[in-house]
């Protein structure tokens, strides 16, 4: 693991946006694993302030997201769908037809698994994936568990991911349920890139990078990875 320090969330936000962008232009129809939530938000503004100046473009770009609520409709405004349009998609030049994105209300969530296995292959891979990380140390969906999870799947949340997203909820109970990509599919990526910032994450992280290797603290497979980069905030990484 290839763990790097920043003052804040803001310095992160330049440092992984860039990254990006720098990724973005020496490939330009490249496969990109994106993610939800409040962690990558400087990330992709950066992006998007980059693409304004002209110096970034997604007309080629490919993508994929890590998962989706189940129960929710993809319009909803509180769907990831929705999240990634309003925090990056609808502010660059994406072609939404090359935007990948689990179907929480399949009626089949094995054959919706499959289906998304089949289309990230056929695109030719994740050239990286972003994550964030739970306060209990998930990554996408995937809680603590007894073993390590394989290709996307439908997962019940725990209470502790509820308690953390039900604040996004004003309107309707938060769904119990969501589709994610599994252990298995992220650790495809040919890159992976973990951002955490604030004190909450700080026990995660800690057991991420210095903890065993368990589906009890899904985010330690990444010490398994062969080109995994954790971002961390000084208040992420107070434990390390
Ligand atoms: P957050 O969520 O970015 O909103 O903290 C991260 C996660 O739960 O993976």
């Amino acid at each position: 693991m290839d763990i790097r320090i920043f003052k804040n969330e803001a310095e992160i936000g330049e440092a992984v946006g860039k990254l990006y962008c720098d990724f973005i232009n020496s490939k330009p129809d490249c496969v990109l694993g994106f993610a939800t939530g409040a962690t990558p938000v400087p990330t992709y503004n950066y992006i998007v302030e980059q693409y304004k100046a002209g110096k970034v473009s997604f007309k080629d770009v490919k993508t994929f997201n890590l998962d989706e609520y189940c129960d929710l409709p993809k319009t909803h405004k509180n769907s990831y769908y929705t999240f990634m349009l309003e925090n990056l998609f609808s502010k660059v030049d994406v072609n939404l037809d090359n935007v990948g994105f689990l179907d929480g209300n399949a009626a089949d969530p094995e054959a919706e698994s499959a289906r998304y296995a089949a289309d990230i292959a056929s695109k030719g891979g994740l050239d990286i994936q972003l994550l964030g990380i739970g306060r209990n140390g998930h990554i996408a969906f995937n809680e603590p568990s007894d073993e390590f999870s394989g290709e996307s799947h439908k997962v019940k949340l725990t209470d502790s991911t509820i308690e953390a997203n039900s604040i996004y909820f004003d309107d309707i109970p938060m769904p119990r349920y969501a589709m994610t990509m599994g252990i298995g599919s992220i650790m495809k990526a040919r890159k992976i890139i973990l951002i955490a910032t604030g004190a909450s994450k700080a026990q995660a992280v800690k057991d991420m990078i210095k903890g065993p290797v368990t589906p009890h603290c899904p985010a330690s497979v990444l010490q398994e990875h062969k080109d995994a980069v954790i971002f961390l905030d000084e208040a992420a990484a107070s434990l390390l």
